[in-house]
């Protein structure tokens, strides 16, 4: 079979199981399966696959047409132009959290202590260190898969030992203070549970949901925490749906936190 029509059939049958990028998901998993990229895909159309290539590639295909993600299905995803190892004991990293990143390479003053609560596969703390290797980072998850997957993109992507990773239920093992803390923690309200995509429904619940009505459970009790681990003029940066912004801010004054900065789905505070 030729590229071309495998990819054209394949992409028909995504379509129709509501996949919603259904022509570069299949150009994805026959890169992958090729070792080649899009451009080469799209110049060599005609090539003809081999028996072996087109089992690999449908084999591939399969999972993805049962909504597994694609991170999940190559077992990496690119953030902040590393890779990192991912699979589904951690929440797939999101593009859209890359803005943490920079407001917080940005912000943070030189030899800082940083912690990144809720790290999963280590992303934010990682990005962070390579750009910033003055800082000294602890990143902590409830989840002991988490930190095994997180301390593995650490030593791959850093070298080993750069940053300290502990598995902790909010600030429960943490007894130091920080010049800067970030947080993506869950804030799916639990009845959404019904109406995330298919995609979503294949990563942990751990790391969605946040609680019954508002989805800020664990925001409210990490809120009341924050201050007692946050050095004075230290920054508090968060990732929240954006209809939730109201009431996380209301935390914050609560907690004596002073809202600097802000974007669709991000915050930041000034303690
Ligand atoms: C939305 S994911 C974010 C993962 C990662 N920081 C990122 O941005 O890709 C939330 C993470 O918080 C962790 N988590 C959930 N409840 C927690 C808690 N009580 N204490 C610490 N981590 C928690 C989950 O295991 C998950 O890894």
């Amino acid at each position: 079979m030729q590229l071309k029509d495998l990819i054209r059939q394949t992409a028909a049958q995504f379509r129709k199981a509501g996949i919603t990028s259904p022509v570069l998901d299949v150009q994805i998993l026959a890169g992958f399966v090729l070792n080649k990229d899009k451009s080469w895909l799209i110049a060599n159309s005609d090539y003809r696959l081999n028996s072996a290539q087109l089992k690999l590639i449908n084999d591939l295909a399969k999972k993805r047409l049962s909504r597994v993600p694609i991170a999940y299905i190559l077992k990496t995803k690119e953030f902040y132009g590393l890779d990192f190892f991912t699979n589904d004991s951690v929440l797939i990293p999101r593009n859209e959290t890359e803005t943490l990143v920079e407001w917080s390479i940005k912000l943070t003053p030189k030899n800082a202590k940083v912690l990144d609560i809720g790290t999963g596969s280590g992303a934010i703390a990682i990005a962070i260190k390579k750009n910033r290797a003055d800082l000294a980072i602890t990143a902590t998850d409830i989840s002991v898969k988490a930190i095994n997957l997180a301390r593995k993109n650490a030593d791959n992507i850093l070298g080993k030992d750069k940053i300290q990773f502990t598995t902790s239920d909010l600030f429960n093992k943490i007894n130091s203070k920080f010049d800067l803390i970030i947080a993506n923690l869950p804030y799916v309200p639990n009845n959404m549970k019904n109406k995330i995509s298919p995609e979503a429904k294949t990563e942990p619940k751990v790391a969605l949901f946040g609680g019954e009505s508002n989805g800020l459970d664990i925001y409210s009790r990490f809120f009341a925490e924050t201050p007692k681990y946050l050095s004075k003029g230290g920054y508090l940066l968060i990732e929240c749906d954006n209809f939730q912004k109201t009431e996380i801010a209301d935390l914050a004054k609560e907690n004596k936190l002073k809202l600097i900065r802000k974007d669709y789905l991000h915050l930041a505070f000034k303690h």
